[in-house]
């Protein structure tokens, strides 16, 4: 499974320790930036993760920034993404069950490392579940 992994400054931190983290585990997770923490657009970072999404690059991407929510606000504005902020376990599952989510967003400010892990391992290992309510649902997003 390809994955990519981008963050604002606000949430550069908790991306640096996450790529460290999977790398030691075997899973590689692709920097698509920001690589400081000198101040930058949260915009400009969901749009570098939205267009690789779209392009089939990436089978599924983890967008940080301090809270988490102007990243994802962004990142669904874009037709074809379904970023969600996971904040426990059963979100974690049910977001990829039932809306095929293909963006994991964290609050690099707001959650804990271990928090963080725990939700994004349950995401990268749940299959959509497939079934015609969600699969019709998910076609009305982008209509
Ligand atoms: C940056 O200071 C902060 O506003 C940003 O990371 C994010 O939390 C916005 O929603």
């Amino acid at each position: 499974m390809n994955i990519a992994i981008a963050a604002d400054h606000g949430g550069f931190e908790m991306k640096q320790k996450l790529i460290n983290h999977y790398e030691k585990q075997g899973v590689s997770l692709v920097d698509l930036g920001t690589h400081s923490e000198e101040s930058c657009d949260y915009p400009k970072i969901a749009h570098k993760m939205t267009d690789a999404i779209l392009k089939k690059e990436f089978d599924m991407g983890i967008l940080i920034c301090g809270t988490g929510i102007g990243i994802s606000i962004a990142a669904n504005r874009v037709k074809g993404i379904r970023a969600a902020i996971l904040y426990n376990e059963q979100v974690a599952r049910l977001t990829r069950e039932h809306n095929d989510a293909n963006i994991a967003v964290f609050g690099g400010r707001m959650q804990s490392f271990d928090d963080v892990v725990k939700y994004f391992d349950i995401f990268r290992t749940t299959k959509f579940s497939e079934e015609n309510r969600h699969c019709r649902r998910i076609g009305e997003l982008d209509r």
